[in-house]
C-alpha cells in the first residue's frame, strides 16, 4: 500500500504590513472592532510584488525543507483566485522561474479551499502510482479584489502564498481528505470576472470587487468547519484526543473559536495566526501549516487536522500525520 505525505513546506508575504490603525485612515473603523470582531491586528498587502512572486518565494523554501530537488517535481499545482494573468496560469508562469522541465503545471480555483483540493487531486495522482513527487501552493494578492471604501470587507484579507512538497511514502502521510461544495447560488460571497463584451453585448460589471454578506458565509463556515472535522474523526475511528493539532482556515478567529467549543478541542489545540496575516484565501492554510511546524506546534509524528471553507461554497480537509 503507497501513501502520499507532506515533505517540506514553505511561505511567503509581502514586505509591506499595514496595521488596522493604518485602515482606519481610509475607512471608519478601528483597532478594537477589528481585533474584537475579527482577531486581525495586521496584514501584508503586496506593492510591487505578483501572486507568481509570492509563489516562487514559497515554493524554494518548501523544496529547501524537503528531501527532494527540483528535478524531482513532477507537477505543479497552484491554487489562486488571483492569477497574474487570466491565463498562462501561475504554475504556468512558475515552470519557468523554477527550471522545471516539460511537466504538467496548472491552477485552481476553490477560493478559499483551494489548497484543500490542491491536496487532494496531488494525494490522489500518488495513489495513482502516476506521480512521486508534486509542489502544490496556495497564492494570492487578494487585495487587489478588494474594494478599499468598504469597511465590511477590506479590513478582513490580506496576500501571501505556502507551498508543500507532496511525495510517495510506504506510511500514512495524508490519511483522509474530504472536498465538496454547496452552491452559493444567492451570491453570498462573490466577485465577479469582466462583463460579457463583444460586437454584439457590453454589459457593465456590478460586482468587480469583493462583496460579501458577513452573516451568511459565518452562518456557513461554522456550520461545516466542526462537521467536517467530525466526519474525518469518525471515517477514520479517531477520537478528538488523537488529534494534536487543528490548522484551520484563517478568515476569524471566531469562527475557529466556534469550531473549538463545537467539537470540544480546546483553543490550545487550535493554530490561530489571523492576527498577522488576515484573510489570506488559498494561501491561508499552508501559510498556517508551514510557520507551525517551523514554530515547533507541530512535530514530525504529530496527528492533525486541517480544515477549510471559502467562496462557492467551497470546504475541504484532511487528517494528516506529519
Ligand atoms: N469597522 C467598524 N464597524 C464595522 C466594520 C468595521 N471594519 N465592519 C462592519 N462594521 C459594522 C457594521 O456596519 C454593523 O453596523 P450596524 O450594526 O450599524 O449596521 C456592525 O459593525 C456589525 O456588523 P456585522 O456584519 O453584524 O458584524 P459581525 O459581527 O457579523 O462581523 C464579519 C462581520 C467580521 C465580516 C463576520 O460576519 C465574518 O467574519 N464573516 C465571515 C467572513 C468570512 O469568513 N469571509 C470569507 C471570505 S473568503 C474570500 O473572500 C475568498
Amino acid at each position: 500500500m503507497k501513501y502520499s505525505k507532506i515533505n517540506g513546506t514553505g511561505h511567503a508575504v509581502p514586505r509591506q504590513i499595514y496595521t488596522n490603525d493604518d485602515l482606519a485612515k481610509i475607512v471608519d473603523t478601528n483597532d478594537e472592532w477589528i481585533v474584537s470582531r475579527t482577531g486581525i491586528k495586521q496584514r501584508h498587502i503586496s506593492t510591487d510584488e505578483t501572486t507568481t512572486d509570492l509563489a516562487y518565494n514559497a515554493a524554494l523554501k518548501a523544496i529547501e525543507a524537503s528531501s527532494v530537488t527540483l528535478n524531482d517535481i513532477e507537477m505543479v499545482i497552484v491554487a489562486t483566485v488571483t492569477p497574474d494573468h487570466a491565463f498562462p496560469g501561475v504554475s504556468n508562469l512558475l515552470q519557468k522561474r523554477l527550471g522545471l522541465d516539460e511537466i504538467p503545471t496548472f491552477d485552481i480555483n476553490a477560493a478559499c479551499s483551494g489548497f484543500i483540493y490542491a491536496l487532494n487531486i496531488a494525494d490522489k495522482m500518488i495513489l495513482s502510482s502516476a506521480y512521486n513527487h508534486i509542489l502544490i501552493i496556495g497564492a494570492e494578492t487578494l487585495t487587489r479584489l478588494t474594494d478599499w471604501s468598504d469597511r465590511n470587507t477590506c479590513v478582513l484579507f490580506g496576500d501571501g502564498a505556502g507551498a508543500m512538497v507532496i511525495s510517495k511514502s510506504e506510511t500514512p502521510g495524508i490519511k483522509d481528505i474530504i472536498v465538496g461544495s454547496r452552491s452559493d447560488d444567492e451570491g453570498h460571497l462573490i466577485c465577479d470576472s469582466p462583463a460579457l463584451k463583444n460586437p454584439y453585448e457590453n454589459k457593465i460589471s456590478q460586482q468587480d470587487h469583493i462583496h460579501m454578506n458577513g452573516r451568511e458565509v459565518f452562518k456557513f463556515a461554522t456550520r461545516v468547519m466542526p462537521s467536517t472535522i467530525v466526519n474525518l474523526l469518525e471515517r477514520n475511528n479517531m477520537h478528538k484526543d488523537d488529534i494534536d493539532y487543528v490548522v484551520a482556515h484563517q478568515a476569524n478567529k471566531r469562527i475557529i473559536e466556534k469550531a473549538s467549543k463545537d467539537v470540544g478541542i480546546p483553543m490550545d489545540k487550535m493554530y490561530v495566526n489571523i492576527q498577522n496575516y488576515g484573510n489570506t484565501s488559498a494561501a491561508s492554510v499552508p501559510i498556517a501549516i508551514d510557520e507551525a511546524i517551523r514554530k515547533g506546534k507541530l512535530k514530525p509524528g504529530d496527528t492533525f487536522v486541517t480544515v477549510a471553507f471559502g467562496g462557492g461554497f467551497t470546504y475541504g480537509g484532511a487528517l494528516i500525520k506529519l
